[in-house]
Parts: C-alpha cells; sequence; structure tokens
C-alpha cells in the first residue's frame, strides 16, 4: 500500500503508534474539506450533518455497533472524561487501572475518584508482560467498580484478552471503559460480544485519520447521560437553522449528546470518513495478519541478536517492544533517525509500529542499524 502514502524511499516509518501518516486519499478528502470554508456560501445547513454521520456510520462498523451508538470528540482525555462523569460510581468506589497507563484514560478516573473519595486501583506490570490474569484477579475480587483499560498497552503492545476480562466485569457488574486508540483498525474488535460501556479511539493512530478528532462509543443504556458541552446542534431538531432560539430540551438520538461543539469540522471530518472507509476496506483483519507477519520476522531476527521481545499471543501483531537488556544506547534513537528510521522509546524498550506502508527494505534497513547499535 505503500504508494498510496506520501513516504519518501529514504524513510522507513516505523511508527503509527506516535501518529500514523495520512495515506493520499486521506489529504486529499481534508483538503477539499479545508477549502469549503474559503467559500462558505457553498456550505449548507446540511454539510453540518452529513460528514458527521458518514463518521459515525464507519466508525460504527469498524466496531459492530450502530451510528445511533457513536459521538464524535476531539481528543482521547476528552472522551474518557465524558465517559467518567456518566459510569455509575458509588460514593466510595473503585476504579482499576494498568500500571503505566496511557494519561488520557488515568487523569480522568482520578478525578472522579478525588470528588466521590474513591480510589484507584493499578494493576502491577507482570514479568511475563501478561496483564489479564491480574485483571480478572482484581475484578474478581469484588472491590472493583469500574475498569478503565486498553486492549494493548501503549509502551509495549501487550495485549489483554478483552473477551474473558469483559466477562468477569458483566459477572461483577463492573462498568468496562476501553481506551483502544492504540489498538482499534489494526486489531479487530467487536462490541456486540464486549459490551463495554463507553469505548473511546483517537483517529490519529491505528485509524489512520487526522489529529484532533476521536470517536466514543455509549452503550444504549449509557446514553442518556450528562454531555459536557451544552451546544446547540446536539439538540433535537438542530437541522432547522431558523428556529434555533426555539431552544429545545431534547437532544439527537443516541450518543449524539456526547458530541463536541462544532463537532462538525469541515477539514477534519472528511478526512476521517476517508480514512475509515480505507480501514473497512483493507479490514482490520487482514491488517492485524499483515503486520503480525511483519513483526514477528522482526522478533526473530532481533532475539538472535540476544534482545529481549516478548511472543504473541503475548503481544498484539501490529506492536513490537524490543529491550535491550544492558540498557538502551542512549544516542540508539538518533542513530535510527539518521539512517531515515523512525521509530519510539518508551522506558527501556524501542516500540516498532509498522503498518501496511511498509516494506522488506524498511524491515532489512531497521535490523540493519539495529545490528549495528546492538554491535557496539
Ligand atoms: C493509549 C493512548 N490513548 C490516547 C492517546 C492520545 O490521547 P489524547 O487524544 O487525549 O491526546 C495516546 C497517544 O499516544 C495513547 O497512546
Amino acid at each position: 500500500m505503500r504508494e498510496l502514502f506520501d513516504i519518501p524511499d529514504d524513510v522507513s516509518y516505523l511508527n503509527c503508534a506516535y501518529m500514523s501518516p495520512l495515506a493520499r486519499p486521506v489529504l486529499a478528502a481534508g483538503e477539499r474539506g479545508l477549502a469549503r470554508k474559503a467559500r462558505p456560501w457553498e456550505i449548507t445547513p446540511a454539510h453540518f450533518f452529513d460528514e458527521s454521520e458518514k463518521c459515525r456510520a464507519r466508525f460504527a462498523s469498524l466496531i459492530n455497533a450502530r451510528a445511533d451508538d457513536v459521538a464524535i470528540v476531539p481528543s482521547v482525555s476528552y472522551g474518557i472524561t465524558q465517559s467518567s462523569h456518566n459510569v455509575p460510581f458509588p460514593t466510595g468506589g473503585r476504579i482499576l487501572l494498568l500500571a503505566e497507563q496511557f494519561p488520557s484514560n488515568v487523569y480522568p478516573w482520578r478525578e472522579l475518584a478525588r470528588r466521590c473519595n474513591g480510589d484507584v486501583e493499578v494493576v502491577p506490570r507482570a514479568p511475563d508482560g501478561g496483564w489479564t490474569e491480574r485483571v480478572i484477579e482484581a475484578v474478581d475480587s469484588g472491590r472493583i467498580h469500574v475498569a478503565a483499560l486498553p486492549h494493548c498497552h501503549w509502551t509495549d503492545g501487550s495485549l489483554l484478552d478483552l473477551e474473558t476480562i469483559a466477562q468477569a466485569c458483566r459477572h461483577h457488574d463492573v462498568a468496562l471503559v476501553l481506551d483502544v486508540s492504540q489498538s482499534l483498525g489494526a486489531l479487530p474488535l467487536d462490541v456486540a460480544v464486549l459490551q463495554p460501556a463507553f469505548l473511546v479511539c483517537a483517529a490519529y493512530k491505528w485509524l489512520l485519520g487526522p489529529y484532533s478528532i476521536a470517536f466514543v462509543y455509549a452503550r444504549e443504556d449509557m446514553q442518556s447521560g450528562e454531555p459536557l458541552d451544552y451546544s446547540w446542534i446536539t439538540r433535537a431538531r438542530a437541522e432547522d437553522f431558523a428556529a434555533l432560539v426555539n431552544y429545545e430540551h431534547d437532544y439527537q438520538p443516541g450518543a449524539r449528546r456526547y458530541d463536541v461543539g462544532e463537532r462538525a469540522n469541515f477539514a477534519l471530518l472528511p478526512a476521517a470518513a476517508a480514512a475509515l472507509e480505507l480501514l473497512l476496506e483493507w479490514t482490520p483483519e487482514f491488517i492485524q495478519a499483515e503486520l503480525a507477519g511483519y513483526t514477528t520476522d522482526i522478533e526473530r531476527a532481533a532475539r538472535e541478536m540476544g534482545l529481549a521481545v516478548s511472543s504473541m499471543p503475548e503481544r498484539a501483531g501490529h506492536f513490537l517492544g524490543i529491550r535491550f537488556p544492558g540498557g538502551l544506547p542512549p544516542d540508539a534513537l538518533d542513530t535510527f533517525a539518521a539512517h531515515g528510521i523512525f521509530v519510539s522509546v518508551r522506558g527501556d524498550s524501542v516500540r516498532v509500529t509498522p503498518h501496511l506502508y511498509n516494506d522488506q527494505t524498511d524491515r532489512e534497513r531497521f535490523l540493519e542499524i539495529l545490528g549495528r547499535i546492538v554491535g557496539r
């Protein structure tokens, strides 16, 4: 798929977990969308709704939900904050998080705990990287009210068995809230199976979309909560611009009440819709299988160099964390970059996150420079 992206031959971009590049059709859709504002007389009331509905429907298809279940927000922190205001949570309740979880799925929960005299419980990292057993253990204890989790850990891709965790949560009446920004798009997920209370995902990583758009799925029984924004566009009959001062008590149906104000972003939504279209065409199943093959080859070679790498199914197929037992050389990232290789460092591991635009050359170039760094 490389020709669909504007990636020069001398760049090996292995950093989708940081942010994905925009594919050419996605960029074109965004540029067309931005250009609309240069001719506002061509922007009709329908433009405030059509693109939003397209995004909702496509995001819903990706997770096996209905368009009605999806809200459009600017960030994961916004979506999780909103979720934290609307999940059932008793005074003195307890929220379960993973160690070193991404902050957007931590701070809102700390605030909820503070407001309600509750507590946050952090699942420690297991030596083998396995989270599922420890999460289940905590949920089974009966002391947890909300489990706010990812599908795979953002630092190293270590995977959670969400199906088993969701089952335990249902059994103990624990509200499951998911931040799937480091997996959705590259890893299949079905909300009909998991039934999370809320699910949030940023568009700019594995959804291959623009920055400053994220999506929220709200389960049907969570769709009558309080929005963060009291916007006009989320109210019933907002389509009738002439009648907007007939203030409405009712909201648009489903999860639309949770949309951010000015959610009809003329530049970003067409880009997000185009990216979702690509993903639906490629399918997360196909992407996961391709990337699993790609990362497994790197895993094998890295292990032969004496580096520590976890295997599937402990890790997700699209994600590789390579640990240097003697510690990561401080200039490793600069050395990679000097050779046109772009990866991330998280803690003591090099995070390698490819996508379908990566080819054989990228893999060989990465392994060659990795070998040189190890050999020093
Ligand atoms: C797991 C995870 N969630 C969320 C985000 C982004 O959060 P926000 O949209 O609040 O900036 C990131 C960014 O790296 C992430 O890794």
